[in-house]
């Protein structure tokens, strides 16, 4: 069973650890009047995490399922999802829908742009398209500005099997990793452009409160420290021009 704790009021963290690559993957549920799952883990999770959300919510409640960029652990149990909750919803970037998901889902997403809100009752979920950064064109984030979340997806990666959250500080976990990232057959996780600095900043400049890490602890304290002092060390792991 994965581990589940309260990161947020009503955020669930949904945990599964993978000894083979020391790596957690995390996933989101918001539990409000329309519930949302953000990260609908690999296809060969689905059960495991049907079993997990259950415990909190029926599962055939989902009224949104939103990821941040097209890879199978954000989004590829998502049809498994879909037809378990017959009113789900997928939610992800304009990009994303055009380019990928309108292909792949047995329904059509929501493509969500600059401005676009999703209400799920007592939470607000602003979706904020960040093209390449983590990584992939149609990638974004969401921020419940309600408690102040900022669902950041692959950024704070860092390996291990971590407490749920965390207010000590997780840049230095996050910089071992990215040397693991940059170099062998990992080579260009994160692609480092002009507008990754700007992007990080932006996103500092929200201030959240907690982080929600997909893969490591989630971070509560001052996120936009956090995403200022990740902005430089991203510069420092991947500006190949440095
Ligand atoms: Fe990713
Ligand atoms: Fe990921």
């Amino acid at each position: 069973m994965p581990a589940i704790d309260e990161i947020a009021p009503d955020v669930f963290r949904i945990s599964l650890y993978e000894p083979a690559l020391d790596m957690q993957f995390n996933h989101f549920l918001v539990r409000d009047d329309a519930p949302l799952l953000f990260h609908t883990g690999y296809r060969r999770a689905f059960a495991t995490l049907r079993e997990a959300v259950a415990t909190l919510i029926d599962p055939a409640k989902l009224r949104y399922v939103g990821w941040s960029h097209f890879e199978s652990d954000e989004c590829g149990a998502l049809n498994d999802w879909l037809r378990v909750a017959p009113h789900a919803e997928p939610v992800c970037s304009f990009v994303g829908k055009i380019v990928n998901v309108d292909d792949f889902s047995i329904r059509p997403a929501r493509g969500l742009g600059k401005d676009d809100v999703i209400d799920t009752g007592r939470h607000r979920f602003r979706y904020i398209t960040s093209p390449h950064l983590p990584h992939g064109w149609d990638a974004g984030v969401m921020f419940d500005e309600a408690d102040r979340t900022l669902f950041c997806s692959d950024l704070f990666h860092h390996f291990g099997d971590v407490p749920a959250v965390t207010d000590a500080d997780i840049l230095g976990k996050v910089r071992d990793a990215m040397r693991l990232l940059q170099s062998g057959p990992l080579l260009g996780y994160m692609p480092y452009t002009c507008h990754t600095e700007p992007l990080l900043r932006r996103l500092a400049g929200l201030n959240p409160r907690t982080l929600a890490v997909m893969h490591g602890s989630s971070y509560t304290g001052d996120g936009g420290k956090a995403l200022c002092d990740l902005a430089g060390l991203v510069r420092e792991a991947f500006d190949v021009t440095r």
